[in-house]
């Protein structure tokens, strides 16, 4: 069983500091046993983050500390019988790869990213289509 959460936050920093983020957060995760993705869309951050429980909680207490961002806000925390993205110790993308207002748009119930479902969420985060910025 593994551990994970998803959060919402806004960026303190331009889209194109991101890879110090992402390049660092690489390197520990996977020295960590965590996967997960980070998305930039516009200002905001959403990312996905999962693996033993231990190295989880204290990950979040630490992103949750960083003053790259604000206003997090935890949009799902709970375990997971099986990770969403294996084999990413941390993948990132932005909306120039993919759109939330695109993607969400073709939806029942549209919805800004700020007051989606959790699930429309993780949808959305499992359909982009990674690329490969490393
Ligand atoms: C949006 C965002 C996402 C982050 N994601 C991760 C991550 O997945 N893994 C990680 O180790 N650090 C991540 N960090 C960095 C942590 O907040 C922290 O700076 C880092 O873990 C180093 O902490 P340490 O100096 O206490 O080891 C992220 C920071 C931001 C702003």
């Amino acid at each position: 069983m593994f551990t994970g959460f998803l959060y919402t936050s806004e960026a303190n920093q331009p889209r194109e500091l991101d890879s110090r983020v992402y390049l660092q957060s690489r390197r520990d995760n996977r020295a960590r046993g965590i996967t997960g993705t980070l998305h930039r869309q516009g200002c905001l951050f959403v990312q996905h983050v999962e693996g033993p429980a231990d190295q989880v909680d204290a990950l979040l207490s630490k992103i949750a500390r960083d003053d790259r961002h604000r206003d997090m806000t935890i949009r799902w925390y709970g375990t997971l019988p099986q990770r969403h993205f294996d084999g990413w110790s941390m993948s990132y993308s932005t909306d120039q790869d993919a759109s939330w207002e695109a993607w969400v748009s073709q939806r029942k119930r549209p919805s800004s990213l700020l007051e989606a479902d959790a699930a429309d969420i993780h949808a959305f985060l499992a359909n982009i289509v990674m690329p490969d910025y490393s």
